[in-house]
């Protein structure tokens, strides 16, 4: 049931801000994290020298914002590989490394065998899954579920949102687990995730209307280009696919570092390029070197879209359209830059007249190889 809404995944990106307060309730207690699937299970996590989060498209770049996480806050290196490499080139692995899946439906071939051949392997598997028992969170050693919500829509929107938060909650308990932050750090960290839901629900009332104008305006662009940094960098990629998917134009994302060693030279007039700026409170010098890639491909005529901070007025010279997030701290502003990329993508593809909850040749659960 739509509930009103004109397609799924307009109702699934409205509900972004539930998915991930959802997914936070029963799972704090005195401010810290406290995940009741995990009681008993420490040992899970004591002997392990090494995190490799292993998933496919969407919930891969989850994994990737939450590598930055894992690696900040619990001190344990962490890897990301897609799933349908990972078992075919004989990786390093075994009792001191646990392999995380992220998925959606649980039902992922390509995610299954991947968990499958680690445990093989005698690695430590714990599955992060949004659909209760499901294939992979069966296959693995201990679960932490989503609670987004059924999710209907193929472009996966508020799942994602999700996943992020059961891997920041993962990377918070770990590092609890381990030593490595202190009660009162985590109880910060805590805070800062129990205030995104209401900062999503503000960049949709706010900016939703904007963005859809915006996107219907867009309607016959050929090509557009996403830059990010840092965990930017994995939401520029989000951007991109989910334009791919539903609307069926060429996009590319790319780590906003690499721009001349390559990209740079797709840069033309009037080349629509997004870019996520980081925080020029938190991240100054990130920003800063983000505000001259923009300055680079301004230079060239891209037209640029920037994602950037409420109040960041470093970037008003050189935006042709800025799209406004609140603020948040570094590891929180993916959760926040996705939504108007997703409402972004769903706004195109409607100008366009595309089917958004069915996009062609696309399965919502791939359960083949
Ligand atoms: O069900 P899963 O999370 O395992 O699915 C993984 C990918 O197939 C999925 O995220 C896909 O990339 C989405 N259609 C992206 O919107």
């Amino acid at each position: 049931d739509k509930g009103g809404w004109s397609s799924f995944m307009a109702k699934e990106v409205s509900e972004e801000p539930e998915a991930i307060a959802n997914t936070v309730r029963g799972r704090i207690r005195d401010g810290l994290v406290s995940i009741p699937e995990l009681d008993g299970l420490d040992e899970l996590f004591a002997g392990i020298n090494r995190i490799i989060v292993v998933a496919c498209g969407t919930a891969a770049y989850a994994g990737m914002v939450g590598k930055y996480a894992i690696e900040q806050w619990a001190r344990v290196p962490a890897d990301v590989e897609l799933a349908h490499e990972f078992r075919y080139r004989d990786p390093v692995i075994g009792a001191d490394t646990l392999v995380v899946s992220i998925s959606q439906s649980g039902e992922t071939m390509d995610t299954l065998m991947a968990v499958k051949y680690a445990r093989e392997r005698g690695a430590k598997t714990l599955s992060i899954c949004n659909t209760q028992g499901a294939t992979i969170p069966r296959e693995s050693d201990a679960i932490v579920y989503t609670h987004a919500g059924p999710e209907v829509a193929v472009a996966s929107t508020k799942a994602f949102v999700a996943q992020i938060t059961a891997l920041y909650l993962l990377a918070l308990h770990i590092s609890h687990v381990r030593g490595t932050l202190s009660d009162t750090e985590v109880r910060q960290q805590v805070l800062e995730l129990e205030a995104v839901p209401d900062k999503i629900a503000r960049v949709l009332e706010d900016e939703q209307a904007h963005i859809e104008q915006f996107a219907r305006w867009m309607g016959d662009t050929q090509s557009v280009l996403f830059l990010g940094r840092h965990v930017g960098y994995p939401i520029a990629l989000e951007g991109a696919l989910k334009l791919k998917e539903i609307s069926y134009i060429h996009a590319e994302g790319f780590a906003a570092g690499e721009l001349k060693h390559g990209p740079i030279a797709l840069i033309e007039p009037g080349q629509p390029v997004f870019v996520i700026v980081p925080s020029p409170r938190h991240s100054p010098l990130l920003h800063s070197k983000v505000v001259s890639n923009i300055q680079e491909i301004r230079a060239r005529g891209a037209r640029i879209i920037a994602v950037a901070e409420e109040g960041d007025a470093a970037v008003l010279p050189y935006a042709d359209e800025v799209l406004r997030i609140p603020l948040a701290d570094p590891l929180f502003e993916p959760l926040l830059a996705v939504v108007p990329l997703h409402i972004f993508a769903m706004g195109l593809a409607t100008a366009k007249g595309l089917d958004v909850d069915q996009p062609r040749n696309l399965a919502k659960s791939v359960t083949v190889e």
